[in-house]
């Protein structure tokens, strides 16, 4: 799938998707950094649309580690499961389910790209409150957004919240690293 069908697919479903290009292989690179590829981890993707973050995260991960992601558009989920690696599983269920996937405390790493800015407020709430669940104490919750309009509710529901920003995106990005600053 290239940028083009991606901006089809953004067309057809905007208040989902949220955006009208992939995020670019320099905001991928910045949104990951933090991930270490010489450990086995547990990492969770909401959000994945076509895979760029997917893929990233597969070239990064150690041969033990399993990523698990949450999709909810069944065109995104179709390409999703053309990717041949036994360390994915493709959950085709919206992000506010993760709690009926994963066991407290089990997840080292939820990484995101979903459009929280047009997700109702409620929904958003649940799915920040069930990520910082399943995430094991030092673990972080990775997201990216165009603007910092959900800087306080990452601020109300994980003790540390760091943010970077990128131009090289369509359009530039803020980068948010959480955590609940117990390791
Ligand atoms: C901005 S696109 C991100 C696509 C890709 N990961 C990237 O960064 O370019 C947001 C994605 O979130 C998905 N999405 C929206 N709401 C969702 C939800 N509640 N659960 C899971 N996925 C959702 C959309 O279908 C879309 O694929």
């Amino acid at each position: 799938m290239n940028n083009w069908t991606f901006f089809r697919e953004a067309l057809k479903n905007f208040r989902s998707t949220g955006a009208i290009a992939r995020a670019s292989p320099a905001l991928v690179k910045r949104l990951i950094n933090s991930i270490p590829s010489n450990v086995p981890l547990r990492v969770v993707e909401l959000g994945p649309g076509e895979g760029c973050i997917t893929r990233a995260l597969l070239d990064k991960m150690s041969p033990d580690s399993r990523l698990t992601v949450f999709e909810i558009n069944p065109a995104f989920v179709g390409r999703l499961r053309t990717i041949d690696d036994p360390r994915l599983v493709v959950e085709p269920v919206g992000a506010e389910r993760l709690t009926e996937h994963f066991a407290k405390g089990s997840v080292d790493y939820v990484v995101s790209s979903l459009p929280l800015s047009m997700i109702e407020q409620s929904v958003k709430e649940e799915i920040i409150r069930q990520s910082q669940e399943i995430l094991r104490p030092g673990g972080q919750f990775l997201q990216y957004q165009y603007a910092l309009q959900d800087y306080g509710l990452l601020k109300d529901n994980f003790n540390s919240v760091s943010v970077s920003f990128t131009i090289a995106n369509l359009p530039p990005a803020f980068v948010y690293s959480c955590s609940l600053g117990m390791l």
